[in-house]
């Protein structure tokens, strides 16, 4: 019987021991007329896919690797705000199962205590003016021991934080509970409206100096929150406010 009680996401899950990745698994299985909610899950990727062209590592059998396959009617300039959405739920629920202090990184890095915890990867297939379908790729070190030399001061797992074991199957069922009520306020208004207080509370930059790393300059600012768009607002040091996209830029904590 299954874990995850919810109505439709995680409701079909396709699990694979070992494959390249669960963000490819999803994709084809979209193609493939999957329902939405569709979760492919993996005990090991071959060929994990991380942001900006990065790879992302797998440790079999430790960590989660996870795609969820989703339909929405909403129009494709939209889509990446569902990354935000994922963002919420995996923080809500990690903070659930575990109590650690779990917070955002905008616009959608998982960390606690100044490390990262997860990452989330969101493709689509789109038409001009509608969503074939999106895929939201959720990877997190669960059961880690040790991370290598080159990334051991700014990555982390649930079990360095705790000291236990957490189990992988009621983390995702969690995810998907937060996940299906997070989605339903998100497809109310079609924007991130009734989600921007959470994401704000839980969003590790807000009310912090950070860096703006543009293509142009780079400069020190203050990070205010989410728009209802999901992008950061933050107030220069001329007082001046500003809007910043994700893609864009990438911020840094001073
Ligand atoms: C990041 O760079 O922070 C995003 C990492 C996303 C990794 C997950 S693991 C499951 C899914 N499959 C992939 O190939 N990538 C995502």
């Amino acid at each position: 019987k299954s874990l995850v009680h919810t109505e439709w996401a995680g409701q079909n899950i396709v699990y694979y021991a070992e494959t390249d990745s669960t963000n490819i698994r999803a994709k084809l299985l979209g193609e493939e007329g999957a329902p939405h909610g569709t979760l492919a899950v993996a005990d090991m990727q071959s060929a994990g896919k991380g942001r900006r062209g990065r790879t992302w590592a797998s440790s079999p059998g430790r960590s989660i690797y996870m795609s969820l396959l989703l339909k929405p009617d909403i129009s494709p300039v939209k889509a990446p705000m569902l990354t935000l959405v994922a963002a919420c739920a995996v923080a809500k629920a990690l903070k659930t199962c575990t109590g650690l202090e779990i917070q955002i990184k905008w616009p959608n890095d998982i960390v606690v205590n100044g490390k990262k915890l997860a990452g989330i990867l969101t493709e689509m297939s789109t038409e001009i003016d509608y969503i074939n379908y999106v895929v939201t790729g959720i990877g997190i070190n669960v059961n880690i021991e040790q991370f290598p030399e080159e990334i051991k001061d700014t990555a982390t797992s649930l079990f360095l934080e705790t000291g236990n074991t957490v189990k992988r199957a009621l983390v995702i069922a969690e995810i998907m509970r937060f996940y299906e009520i997070y989605y339903a306020k998100f497809m109310e208004t079609k924007d991130l409206s009734l989600l921007q207080e959470e994401y704000n509370r839980l969003l590790v930059n807000r009310n912090r100096e950070v860096r703006i790393l543009g293509v142009k300059e780079t400069y020190k600012a203050y990070a205010l929150g989410i728009n209802p768009s999901g992008e950061l607002l933050v107030r220069r040091q001329d007082g001046t406010q500003e809007v910043i996209y994700a893609g864009e830029v990438s911020v840094r904590g001073v």
